[in-house]
């Protein structure tokens, strides 16, 4: 039970963190016009990076790690199913982010300097993410009360 809680717990800051994370990495990049800037992107990337693990570690082992209603259940449940899917979808809105975040963080290691044309690209599809994590928390809402 106190496993279970606690799971729960941290299935639920990791909604919190994300969340602010992801709103934070879209006004640093919105705001990023020169290579100082760049610490803050990188600064809420992390914690969104955080939010992530939390979710899927958490979240994979509540559904299929026997702790709640069991796999059976949640393959079989619609919101489940519709809220894998828009998480499905905010991964692939993160490939090109995370790829570039990563390249970032070499270069400042190397000290060489960073393209910052990309910046609006990345901002929006940072904020995209945003209304799909919101639908998410309807959907696991709807999920966890059987409607
Ligand atoms: C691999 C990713 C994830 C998996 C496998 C997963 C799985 C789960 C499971 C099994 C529950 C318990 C539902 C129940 O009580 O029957 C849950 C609850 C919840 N999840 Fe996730 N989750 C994931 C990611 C996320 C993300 C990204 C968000 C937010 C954007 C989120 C938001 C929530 C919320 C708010 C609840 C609590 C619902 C409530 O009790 O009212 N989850 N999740």
């Amino acid at each position: 039970m106190t496993t279970k809680y606690f799971f729960a717990v941290f299935h639920l800051l990791g909604l919190a963190i994300g969340l602010a994370a992801v709103y934070a990495r879209w006004r640093a990049l919105r705001n990023a016009k020169e290579q100082g800037d760049i610490a803050d992107v990188l600064h809420a990337d992390s914690w969104y990076g955080l939010a992530a693990l939390i979710w899927i570690g958490t979240g994979l082992l509540r559904a299929f790690g026997g702790m709640e209603k069991g796999t059976d259940h949640y393959l079989g449940n619609h919101w489940f199913l519709g809220k894998m899917g828009l998480f499905l979808i905010v991964l692939c809105l993160e490939i090109k982010p995370m790829g570039t975040f990563m390249a970032w963080r070499a270069a400042r290691g190397k000290k060489t300097p960073i393209d910052l044309s990309k910046t609006g690209t990345l901002a929006t599809l940072t904020i995209l993410q945003l209304p799909l994590l919101v639908l998410m928390v309807f959907m696991a809402a709807a999920m966890a009360r059987g409607l």
